[in-house]
């Protein structure tokens, strides 16, 4: 097994065998349903976790900042969907990448926006590629499929002498999927968000708009479609690494989960059964994804340095660098002795992509072994 005693904690380790099997088993899915797989690298915001999933099959990926997009650019990716509605203050910045070759799809989902980005395109001498964003399951933005706004937004695309923005397809993201834990609710929901798009398609077509493109995902729904009919591409980030919240909605198991944040036993309070470490929410994040869900593991699921369980101790309560776990097992216990100082745990996290945004780097449990590895990855804008 990799050494783990002498690290400076808290860190983020990455479970090699773990992600490889999740990218693997995410690939061979969409494989199956016949549709091209554009994997969100907002979660890992790591070149080395991309090439995986790229050299898995993937077709281009999704990012949700444009500094995802340099960064990806750099590493030599330049498929690249920009799933974010763009502001206009953007759309130099997107021209760069564009004429830094990147085949750059942008989003909108107002009349403005297409308005301006045509105009923008035009004024600059190129054309901007762009997805329409449709709301699908009302969890956040986008226009409804039958909302008469989505021809007035294809119509708002214009280009002349092959400059401004061409409408290249319609995207959606099926959010609500994650309130959902059951197999036949979410089942529904990945078909809403199938039927749903590919509707949001059949009216620009009918209307006059080529609409090569039909874009829908979200992890729980891409493992839980059973038909993806009339759609071309699938995105999903988190299934990556796999969490907590997803393990509540039930499309993986806590064995799947590749991420955890290791960390030390800095001190006691054994009155109060306390056990304190080096993590606080700065280094598992202020998320607490699970609170809503059947079993809420405060900031985190308690293991050993080895990844195993342990079920008495919980995660209650944080501070900024400081965890207070609460042993609730046989009181008569010596939590000093059991959890001594410089013992190492581990953390499963309730939101991979949240996590690991307060990291710097993943410190990688390598499938064959050995060293720990380090992999740099990148946040901010
Ligand atoms: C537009 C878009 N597409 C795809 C995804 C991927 O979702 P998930 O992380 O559930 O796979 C997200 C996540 O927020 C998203 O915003």
């Amino acid at each position: 097994m990799t050494q783990l005693t002498g690290l400076e904690t808290p860190l983020l380790l990455l479970d090699e065998q773990r992600m490889q099997h999740n990218i693997d088993r995410m690939q061979r899915r969409m494989n199956g349903l016949g549709v091209s797989f554009r994997p969100h690298v907002k979660t890992s915001k790591c070149p080395e976790v991309v090439r995986r999933q790229l050299a898995a099959g993937a077709h281009g990926i999704t990012v949700s900042t444009l500094k995802e997009a340099d960064e990806f650019l750099a590493a030599g990716i330049n498929d690249i969907l920009y799933a974010v509605a763009i502001a206009p203050a953007k759309f130099d910045h997107a021209m760069r990448l564009s004429r830094a070759g990147v085949q750059l799809t942008l989003l909108v989902e107002s009349v403005a926006a297409a308005q301006q980005l045509s105009r923008h395109g035009m004024e600059n001498g190129l054309c901007h590629e762009v997805f329409i964003e449709v709301d699908t399951d009302h969890h956040r933005s986008g226009i409804a499929p039958d909302d008469p706004l989505l021809a007035q937004v294809a119509g708002a695309l214009r280009t002349d002498g092959g400059r401004g923005a061409r409408l290249k397809g319609v995207m959606t993201h099926a959010g609500g999927s994650y309130s959902l834990n059951t197999p036949e609710a979410l089942a529904a929901m990945a078909e809403q968000e199938r039927a749903r798009c590919v509707e949001a398609a059949n009216r620009l077509r009918a209307a006059g708009h080529a609409c090569e493109v039909v874009s829908v995902g979200s992890t729980p729904t891409a493992l839980s479609a059973k038909t993806l009919a009339g759609v071309t591409e699938v995105r999903a980030g988190v299934y990556v690494f796999f969490d907590l919240v997803m393990a509540g909605v039930g499309v993986c198991t806590q064995d799947d989960i590749a991420l955890t944040v290791l960390c030390s036993v800095i001190g006691h309070q054994p009155q109060a059964g306390w056990i304190i470490t080096d993590a606080g929410w700065m280094a598992m994040s202020r998320d607490r994804g699970t609170q809503s869900q059947a079993h809420d593991w405060g900031y985190g699921m308690v293991c050993d340095a080895s990844g195993r369980a342990i079920a008495q101790l919980q995660f209650g309560e944080a501070n900024q660098e400081h965890g207070v776990l609460q042993w609730t097992g046989d009181p008569a216990t010596d939590i000093t002795r059991r959890f001594p100082v410089g013992a190492l745990l581990r953390i499963m996290p309730n939101h991979a992509c949240a996590t690991s945004a307060q990291h710097q780097a993943y410190h990688v449990l390598p499938q064959a072994g050995g060293e720990l590895e380090r992999w740099e990855r990148f946040g901010g804008w």
